[in-house]
């Protein structure tokens, strides 16, 4: 009996690691992407949307439909991420304009039709702000009991935030909707969220001595020496900036560890809680609170993320990669 395929949806931001997250999900021959959807975030909605497109485009995947969602956030103005992933979003890579259009659903509607044509199949997984995922679960409230899984990319749940000491960019860019998240998943029948905060995700990094050992694996492959290079031009900016920042070169793989525990949830150990987010404080707007004594008396609504194998994950990006590289045509 053929195993049945993991069914996704991926709703980006696509900048650097947007862009690794969905080449690692176009690389699991277990798995089909139904759809993507895009959100301002990191860059411009255009350019997420572009982005996306390209990167499917350059891997044989422009058949995978790439529907605009939010162009602002609920609640806020906030700055976006370019300084992080350059003014493309994607670093210094240079990819060539896609051809296929973006879809002509708008990205809300297109999560909503997924989920109610996949119900109790689908995953569905959020690498940007939640702006689109509040959204559709405001037009459509079923939506978590709809969905087999929601994995996101977001949070600091014991650790400090990236964006402010207390805030994860994706939750800081728009924390209404993320609270708005929150509280409607979970509950009875409800799946909760699946957190994958920077808790986890400043665990597993790459660095270019393994981009380098990757080249050599690759080389003379079908689409070798253009994963190497997209991969190599977009980190290298991220490297850099880290340099500046941390004094090493390295990128976090934030958004592709989210897929990888979408794909394969024994990457990470979760613990169940509920969780709420700030949406006022002057100097905490964005952070996410995990109630781990119960004290709200609230139902549960999420599994954060406390522990992940990260050489195993870094290990299984980069089997994913060969994959990809091996692939023609
Ligand atoms: O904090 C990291 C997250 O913010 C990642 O999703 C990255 O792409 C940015 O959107
Ligand atoms: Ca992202």
């Amino acid at each position: 009996m053929t195993q049945s395929k993991d069914l996704l949806f991926i709703d980006v931001d696509t900048g650097i690691d947007d862009a690794l997250a969905l080449l690692y999900a176009c690389a699991d021959p277990d798995a089909k992407i139904l759809g993507v959807s895009t959100v301002v975030g990191n860059v411009t909605l255009t350019s997420a949307t572009r982005n996306t497109r390209a990167v499917l485009a350059m891997i044989g995947h422009s058949d995978i439909p790439v529907a605009p969602g939010a162009a602002t956030p609920l609640s806020t103005t906030p700055t976006d991420a370019s300084v992080v992933h350059g003014e493309s979003g994607l670093g210094y890579a240079a990819l060539p304009e896609p051809r296929a259009p973006a879809s002509s659903a708008h990205g809300v509607d297109a999560i909503i039709a997924a989920a109610r044509a996949c119900a109790g199949k689908l995953t569905l997984v959020a690498t940007g702000p939640l702006t689109n995922i509040a959204l559709a679960v405001m037009r459509e409230p079923d939506l978590p009991r709809l969905l087999k899984r929601f994995v996101i990319m977001g949070g600091a749940f014991g650790s400090p935030g990236n964006v402010t000491p207390s805030a994860e960019f994706n939750i800081w860019h728009d924390p209404e909707a993320a609270r708005i998240v929150f509280r409607m998943f979970g509950g009875v029948g409800a799946t909760p969220v699946v957190a994958i905060g920077l808790d986890v995700t400043r665990q597993t990094t790459f660095d270019a001595e393994d981009i380098g050992a990757f080249a050599h694996r690759v080389a003379g492959k079908p689409r070798g020496e253009a994963l190497v290079r997209f991969i190599a031009d977009s980190s290298r900016h991220y490297f850099e900036l880290m340099e500046k920042w941390h004094g090493a070169r390295y990128l976090t793989m934030h958004d592709p560890l989210a897929l990888g525990v979408a794909l394969d949830p024994t990457l990470v150990k979760t613990r169940q809680c509920t969780v709420d987010v700030e949406t006022s404080g002057r100097i905490t707007m964005g952070a996410t609170i995990p109630d781990w004594r119960g004290q709200w008396e609230r139902l549960p609504n999420a599994e954060v993320a406390v522990e992940v194998e990260a050489e195993r994950f870094k290990a299984m990006f980069f089997d994913a990669m060969a994959r990809l590289a091996e692939s023609a045509g």
